[in-house]
């Protein structure tokens, strides 16, 4: 197949075998990004404890749980690049679920978003999030809520320019360090999908 009739960037469920690429992309990225936007000594403990293989293990339980059936309105997609023949790069991971902060009753919420550096402005995060907003409003979740570090500066452009409002704050906790988060809420997320919210 060329790459005229097989897309280069495509998105998928996550399954279990995915859970090794996702640790080391989720704490490489993590890292990256969040370095200056989290206290350095929360910064350094993440950099020194949290390895590929712990975050895997966490991936790993949590689309478990997800395949047989006791989180049933989560879900996990990845952005797979698949432009070296035979090979699949993950470039992006998007976890939502049930909301757990915000104002709103039947909302879900986006759990993690991470897109690889070399990956970013290509559109991956904006389909991300659309996967997981068709299936939480497919789980009757219409309304949407992300946290994001307040210090997040190029996050909390992405979610502006998709049409998010701030509904919320609050502190949050890293390794003992306070850290402050804006919660951008969207009252109807049928707004994110741009289809009319089929
Ligand atoms: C935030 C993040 C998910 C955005 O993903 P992305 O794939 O780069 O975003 P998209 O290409 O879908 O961007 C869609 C639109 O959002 C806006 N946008 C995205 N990143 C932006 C930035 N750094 N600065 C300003 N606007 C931005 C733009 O309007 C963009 O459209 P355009 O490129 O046509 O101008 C990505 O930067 C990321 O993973 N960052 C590191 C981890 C992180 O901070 N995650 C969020 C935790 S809450």
């Amino acid at each position: 197949m060329d790459s005229q009739t097989k897309p280069a960037l495509i998105i998928r469920p996550a399954g279990e075998s995915d859970a090794p690429a996702m640790g080391r992309l989720m704490v490489e990225t993590f890292l990256r990004a969040h370095k200056g936007q989290i206290p350095q000594g929360a910064w350094q403990r993440r950099q020194q404890e949290w390895t590929w293989e712990i975050s895997a293990a966490g991936w790993s339980r949590t689309l478990r749980e997800i395949a047989d059936g006791s989180s049933p309105k989560d879900c996990i997609y990845l952005a797979v690049d698949n432009e070296v023949r035979g090979e699949e790069k993950i470039a992006g991971l998007i976890m939502g679920g049930p909301a757990e902060v915000g104002p709103w009753t039947n909302a879900g919420e986006i759990l993690a978003l991470y897109v690889s550096h070399a990956f970013h402005r290509r559109g991956l995060g904006r389909r991300l999030i659309q996967a997981a907003v068709r299936h939480l409003r497919g789980a009757d979740m219409d309304r949407l809520v992300i946290r994001c570090l307040a210090a997040n500066e190029p996050a909390n452009r992405f979610y502006e320019a998709l049409g998010g409002k701030i509904v919320g704050q609050q502190e949050a906790d890293e390794y003992g360090f306070p850290i402050l988060e804006q919660i951008y809420g969207w009252d109807d997320s049928s707004l994110l999908l741009g289809d009319g919210g089929k």
